[in-house]
């Protein structure tokens, strides 16, 4: 699996989907660019988000705020005091961790050793793994369980308690059972925050300390009363919007699974108190069947509710992929209360309430948030479509194709039009094709090289169909259209192309 990643990565780069930023200069670490088909794929997800999201629902409009907000907003927020992570550094490697990623990374490599130890047990007894797991003769096996609890245990109120000095002492006593470094030299843990600060204005002026947004969420909730009042909202109404957000991300990697610049798509759903967990619940369903209408397998998908809530929240939960690196978050549903909206309220000492007409009163709306990663949203495509396959190629011989069999409604290009041969008009009719069509979708022009890899190369970035102008289609105006995931061709007539194709990649 780790390969499939590794392969996917560099897929990325050879067909233009993703480069690493600023690669001339050896590149910035967890900030990446998109190249000519990633864009595209990148459009149309969004585009497919906001047609659902907001063309679709009458009650939930858009809205694009700046990155740039006032200071005391990630004050209210609580941005500002808890948007940390615990860091720790090892004083002989000199390498820095995120504390409480290292405990994970070392629980993990706990259960590898413990798995290692139940197999063991396992043949020696004649036993299946999970009957020597359990098996009370087994002292060893129930010695590790009953560590690796304790310890989990330990981690999970350390991490709900703040205290820093237990995460350290975690570390040093796992650092034993699973050493990393071999020495037990670390610093003290320490919060760190994820913020990106700069200054705007002049010094002469005073300049202000600015932040990067690190969520776009805040951008609607300082904004609530003006899109309800000049749209003449009611509530349930949601709003929603697709931007870039920035985190000073101590542990970069996975690609553009954890960016420190990236773009998400939120919407908040401003609903009366006491009508929130009944919205997380409709929320959720409309967001998994979202994921599922896409068509790449409802196994794939799975939700993880939180036991452990954020303090402004009353019910959450993941939508995770099974990405190759195991099943990962891709989307938040949060049920976050009136805490956005209240603190705003307190901090601006503005009056931020909702005339309910049929209540009659007024009050702070509460709200049910879905936020999606655009990139994490583009990498499980990606590696959801990845298919290196076998197929017959010239001469019945076999040969090997990579697919992107990536939903048509966000494959970069819709169509390939190529002309058999670059002559006898082929050339100008093709290019006719795709001067009728590139209004409806995006089309492109092929003549260099063979059929075959002409075709390779259209397989290689997800092109749902490509069209081959031979010269019997000069003669009855009809094409070969060649479906990708298939490879099936079928004669059809030029004016139908437009139908045919529009029915394929359209919501
Ligand atoms: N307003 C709520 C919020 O921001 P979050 O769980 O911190 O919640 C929401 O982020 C989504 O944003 C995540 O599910 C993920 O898809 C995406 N995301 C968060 N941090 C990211 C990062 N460093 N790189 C890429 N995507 C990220």
């Amino acid at each position: 699996q780790e390969d499939v990643f590794k392969k996917l990565v560099a897929h990325c780069k050879e067909y233009g989907f993703v480069f690493q930023s600023s690669e001339i200069y050896d590149g910035l670490a967890a900030v990446y660019d998109y190249g000519q088909y990633g864009v595209e794929l990148k459009n149309n997800i969004k585009k497919y988000w906001w047609d659902s999201m907001v063309l679709l629902n009458d009650n939930v409009v858009g809205l694009d705020s700046a990155i740039f907000m006032h200071p005391t907003v990630w004050k209210a927020s609580g941005h500002v005091d808890a948007f940390n992570d615990p860091l720790i550094d090892n004083k002989d490697s000199k390498k820095r961790y995120r504390a409480d990623v290292l405990i994970e990374d070392l629980m993990a490599k706990f259960d590898a050793k413990m798995d290692k130890e139940v197999e063991k047990a396992a043949k020696r007894f004649g036993d299946s793994f999970d009957e020597a797991m359990f098996r009370e003769t087994n002292p060893r096996v129930q010695e590790n369980l009953k560590k690796k609890e304790e310890i989990h245990s330990r981690f999970v109120k350390a991490l709900h308690d703040n205290d820093l000095a237990e995460l350290k002492k975690i570390i040093e006593d796992y650092d034993v059972v699973c050493p990393i470094s071999g020495t037990k030299n670390w610093t003290d843990v320490r919060q760190f925050n994820l913020m990106f600060s700069t200054e705007m204005g002049s010094t002469a002026d005073g300049a202000l300390k600015v932040f990067l947004r690190p969520e776009t969420a805040q951008g609607i909730f300082v904004n609530f009363l003006n899109v309800q009042k000049t749209g003449r909202m009611k509530i349930p109404f949601g709003i929603a919007q697709i931007g870039k957000a920035f985190r000073n991300e101590i542990v970069a990697r996975q690609f553009i699974f954890r960016m420190r610049e990236f773009e998400q798509m939120e919407m908040q759903f401003f609903v009366a108190p006491g009508e929130e967990l009944k919205w997380f619940e409709k929320w959720k369903d409309i967001r998994m069947k979202w994921h599922q209408s896409l068509g790449m397998g409802e196994h794939k998908y799975r939700f993880h509710d939180h036991d452990k809530l954020a303090h402004y929240a009353n019910a959450a939960t993941d939508i995770e992929y099974e990405m190759p690196f195991g099943f990962k978050e891709v989307e938040g549903i949060h049920s976050r209360t009136d805490f956005d909206l209240s603190q705003h309220q307190e901090y601006s000492g503005r009056k931020i309430t909702y005339y309910d007409p049929e209540k009659g009163e007024s009050y702070v709306p509460y709200v049910v948030e879905t936020s999606i990663g655009v990139d994490r949203m583009f990498l499980s495509m990606l590696a959801g479509a990845y298919c290196e396959e076998e197929v017959e190629g010239k001469d019945g011989k076999k040969e090997s194709r990579v697919v992107l069999k990536l939903p048509p409604v966000i494959a970069p290009v819709k169509l390939a039009v190529l002309p058999l041969v670059k002559k006898d008009g082929l050339p100008e009719m093709a290019k006719g094709i795709v001067n009728d069509l590139k209004f409806h979708f995006n089309c492109q022009y092929d003549e260099k090289d063979s059929i075959g890899k002409r075709y390779r190369r259209q397989d290689a970035i997800g092109t749902p169909f490509c069209i081959t102008i031979d010269h019997q289609s000069l003669e009855d105006k009809t094409v070969t259209i060649r479906h990708r995931d298939t490879m099936k061709q079928e004669r059809v007539s030029i004016s139908e192309l437009k139908g045919i194709i529009s029915e394929k990649v359209s919501m």
